[in-house]
């Protein structure tokens, strides 16, 4: 099936310098990747591993160069579009040697307001990825959870996303799975305790409905720490609603 062409106003265009990505993360990504991230990027290549969305497509919402991608990630596809506005992160990932099935394609599918409707039309099929970017963009309309319960209820998907980030260092540092959704204060309990925190909020906790429950720590920064969560959204066989599942 050929995909609708996307307007002239839903393009990526190319950035270098965006505060989400750019040059700054591909300094960071050379120096921290195989230490400071390293535990982070093995809880991404677990919960990745656990995704099993049963399509032969996917869609990879804001890749950069793959770096929390596990090695063969991609080629578990047959076919994968890459919408990643960095050309740097582009030329790299392109040479990653699980990377004979990738393309790039253009759609802008977060900074308008019918973004992910766009998307859902234009790849009908396909799973989609968001590799930690809706908490690094703000929503064009409402909020994230609302946007993506109202256009991608019908596809398989799932994200792993900043719910904050904080310059204070966590006590407790172990990736965590609860039983059930928590408020922010007491998701955050489990990894700070003792006394205020001064945070950034990202406006994704619960991002995919209330099952949305897995946590892993990431240092961005030897000075920045960022929870991020992973959510996956399993659409229903008989409805376009849909159902979560952890
Ligand atoms: C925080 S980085 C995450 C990179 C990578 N997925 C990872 O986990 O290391 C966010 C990425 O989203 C990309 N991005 C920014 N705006 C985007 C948009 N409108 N559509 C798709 N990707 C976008 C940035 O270029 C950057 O590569």
């Amino acid at each position: 099936m050929s995909n609708p062409a996307p307007l002239l106003h839903d393009l990526l265009h190319d950035h270098l310098l965006d505060p989400s990505g750019g040059l700054i993360y591909h300094l960071r990504a050379m120096r921290y990747r195989h230490g400071l991230w390293a535990p982070f990027h093995a809880s991404v290549a677990e919960w990745l591993g656990a995704w099993q969305p049963r399509r032969p497509r996917l869609v990879i919402v804001g890749p950069n160069a793959g770096y929390a991608l596990p090695a063969g990630f991609i080629q578990r596809f047959d076919s994968v579009s890459a919408l990643e506005p960095d050309p740097l992160a582009r030329w790299l990932l392109r040479r990653r040697p699980d990377a004979a099935a990738l393309s790039f394609e253009r759609l802008d599918c977060l900074t308008r307001p019918d973004g992910l409707a766009r998307l859902a039309a234009a790849y009908p099929d396909a799973a989609i990825l968001f590799s930690n970017v809706l908490g690094q963009i703000k929503a064009p309309a409402e909020n994230w959870p609302t946007l993506l319960a109202r256009h991608l209820g019908g596809h398989a998907w799932a994200s792993y996303h900043d719910v904050i980030s904080t310059a204070r260092p966590p006590q407790q540092r172990q990736t965590r799975t609860l039983a059930e959704p928590h408020s922010l204060e007491a998701t955050l309990a489990h990894f700070w305790t003792g006394g205020e925190i001064a945070l950034t909020d990202h406006e994704t906790l619960h991002l995919g409905g209330k099952q949305s429950c897995r946590y892993a720590l990431w240092p961005i920064t030897p000075k920045r720490w960022h929870l991020v969560e992973w959510a996956v959204h399993t659409p229903s066989p008989r409805t376009s609603t849909g159902v979560l599942s952890g």
